[in-house]
C-alpha cells in the first residue's frame, strides 16, 4: 500500500464514522407535534364535553357558601354560587399562583398573598392580577355538583 492508497482509505475511514454524528446534528430539534387535549390547567368554559367529576353536593355547597377540591382529577377546582346560578374556577391565582379564598360577603375571591379580587365568574375585579381565573364547565345532577 502505498502513500495514496493509505490516505484514501483513511478519508473513506474518517467519512464512515463521522456520518452518524453529521446525521444527528441535522435532524430537527422540535418536539414532534401532538394532539394531546389532556392539558393540566383547566381552559376557557367552553361546555364541550370532557372528564367530569363530582366536586361535592348541593347540600354541602348551600350549608357552605362553597365547594373547594384541590386534588380533582380536572385539576384545583372552587364552585360558589347555588344551585340556580353556579360558579366553577380554578382557585389558583393568577398573579403568583396562592390560592384564593371566597368571602361570600363580598361575593369576591381574595388572594391572601397579594390582594387581588376576582369575580365569582373568575375575571378580574382588583389587581395586581391582570388574568382571570381558569374556569370549568359545572352543572347539577341529582344531588351532586359535577364539573368538567
Ligand atoms: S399571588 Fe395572588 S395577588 Fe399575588
Amino acid at each position: 500500500m502505498d502513500r495514496r492508497e493509505f490516505m484514501t482509505w483513511m478519508g473513506i475511514g474518517g467519512l464512515a464514522t463521522s456520518l452518524p454524528v453529521v446525521l444527528a446534528a441535522c435532524q430537527s430539534q422540535e418536539p414532534a407535534a401532538t394532539n394531546d387535549t389532556s392539558a393540566d390547567a383547566p381552559t376557557a368554559d367552553t361546555g364541550s364535553a370532557g372528564s367530569s367529576e363530582v366536586i361535592g353536593t348541593v347540600a354541602d355547597l348551600e350549608t357552605n357558601g362553597f365547594l373547594l377540591k384541590a386534588d380533582a382529577a380536572v385539576g384545583p377546582v372552587l364552585v360558589v354560587g347555588t344551585a340556580d346560578a353556579l360558579s366553577a374556577v380554578n382557585p389558583t391565582c393568577t398573579h403568583a399562583g396562592c390560592t384564593v379564598e371566597w368571602k361570600g360577603d363580598q361575593t369576591l375571591m381574595v388572594c391572601p398573598c397579594h390582594g387581588s379580587q376576582f369575580n365569582s365568574d373568575g375575571t378580574v375585579a382588583k389587581g395586581p392580577a391582570t388574568e382571570p381565573l381558569p374556569t370549568y364547565a359545572v352543572q347539577v345532577e341529582g344531588d351532586n355538583v359535577v364539573v368538567s
